[in-house]
């Protein structure tokens, strides 16, 4: 099976060779070709370049896409989106003045959502997380990764894990599975929180880890639910088990999460928005991806992650939607570029590089994800007419996607 898509008004991230990552000043930089042709057979990119030097190519289905932009799609890199029920109480409650560390330790948050999901059957929870993983794939995401981390038991966390298995089986989108066992402290451990951590470190990451059910580890790392000592023990013992750390820092506290991080060669250190100089420095020169979620600053009212003067420092940023029932309900990939260069001023060209190649390399996808390069698979966006790319987040809360083709399969 071969697609031509033609006349394309301009192609964006283009790349002869695959890139690792985008860092510092070069993410201004957004590779295009202007009246592009695209190529693909089955499920990959074929070729590319200038509609002046289309090749004769016979395929089986032509597109025009005069006027409009073709991209790669979104690489979401950071989500729970696998969740019973929802939490619109919360959001209501906050509305109404309780901070969300009120909410939790009411008993609601995380410890709610687990509560739910406990209850809730394996077909259930999966029939709930398809709907919206239909949903993204709508919206342009073509990569995934998956949280556990709403179990808080070994039953309801090896739940998680299978469903989000379920969900790569059975869906062109690629997704890659974390566990984050530690994620808050069930009340039966509230005065005893390394037993807790006994149990997912001597009990539950082996079992994850012989059924090959996670690629990476996560932990909450925050004031309040697991302190940097905690997060080093976790990294520790799941290093030994082939887990690579993809973990919760910094959300609302600066406490060292980063350091962790970037000691235990996590891949990801994500959500930022507490940033002390410390902590940037820290992670110049490494593979350590830092990954904001600025929808989940827009929902909470928190702080954004302060992209600006991390870009500046030189450090690579790669953007997710943290799609969860709690801080942030919403997948939609096209907001969160929107927000980042909204509320984060970022320009549109490192907004975009964030959410496609440095998002693909947070989770490890950056060989066939992420970008236009001959050989990776064929997942692209075609949008409406518009005038330009900076229209994609221009049209903040309004997407200009046409089509989306994942896997080379139209959606
Ligand atoms: O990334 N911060 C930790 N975990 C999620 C939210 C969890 C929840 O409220 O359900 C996050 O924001
Ligand atoms: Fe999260």
């Amino acid at each position: 099976m071969t697609t031509l898509i033609t006349n394309i008004k301009e192609l964006l991230q283009v790349e002869e060779q695959p890139k690792e990552m985008i860092c510092g000043k070069e993410m201004k930089v957004l590779p295009t070709i202007k009246n592009a042709f695209l190529f693909i057979e089955n499920d990959c990119i074929k070729d590319f370049g200038s509609m002046n030097n289309l090749p004769t190519l016979n395929a089986n289905t032509t597109i025009d896409a005069t006027n409009r932009i073709v991209f790669p799609t979104w690489c979401d890199s950071h989500t729970h989106i696998v969740y019973a029920g929802n939490r619109e109480q919360e959001f209501v409650d906050r509305i109404n003045g309780l901070s969300y560390e009120e909410i939790a330790n009411n008993g609601g948050g995380i410890l709610n959502s687990a509560k739910k999901l406990q209850e809730t059957s394996e077909e259930d929870l999966y029939e709930q997380s398809a709907i919206r993983i239909e949903e993204v794939m709508k919206l342009g995401t073509g990569a995934v990764e998956i949280k556990s981390g709403y179990g808080l038991t070994l039953e309801a966390e090896l739940k998680m894990l299978r469903v989000i298995k379920k969900l790569n089986e059975n869906y062109p989108i690629t997704i890659k599975a974390t566990f984050l066992g530690a994620h808050a402290l069930p009340s039966e451990f509230k005065n005893n929180k390394s037993g807790y951590l006994d149990i997912v470190i001597n009990e539950i990451l082996p079992i994850v880890a012989k059924e090959n059910l996670a690629e990476y580890i996560d932990i909450f790392c925050e004031t309040g639910y697991f302190s940097v000592n905690d997060t080093e023990r976790l990294l520790k013992a799941s290093t030994s088990y082939g887990l690579i750390p993809k973990i919760h820092v910094n959300q609302f506290t600066a406490i060292g999460g980063v350091q962790a991080g970037v000691k235990y060669k996590a891949l990801s250190v994500d959500h930022l928005e507490e940033m002390r100089d410390e902590d940037i420095e820290i992670l110049k020169n490494t593979k350590t991806m830092p990954v904001a979620l600025p929808s989940c600053s827009y929902f909470l009212s928190i702080p954004y992650t302060p992209a600006r003067k991390m870009i500046d420092a030189g450090l690579p940023l790669a953007l997710a939607s943290d799609y969860n029932p709690g801080s942030t309900p919403s997948g939609n990939i096209n907001f969160v570029v929107s927000t980042a260069c909204i509320k984060m001023k970022m320009t549109p060209e490192e907004a975009i590089n964030a959410a496609t190649i440095n998002g693909a390399y947070a989770m490890g996808l950056e060989k066939t994800h992420g970008s236009i390069c001959k050989g990776k698979k064929a997942n692209f966006i075609i949008t409406e007419k518009i005038p330009s790319y900076n229209f994609i987040p221009y049209s903040f809360g309004n997407h200009k996607i046409a089509q989306v083709y994942i896997d080379g399969k139209l959606i």
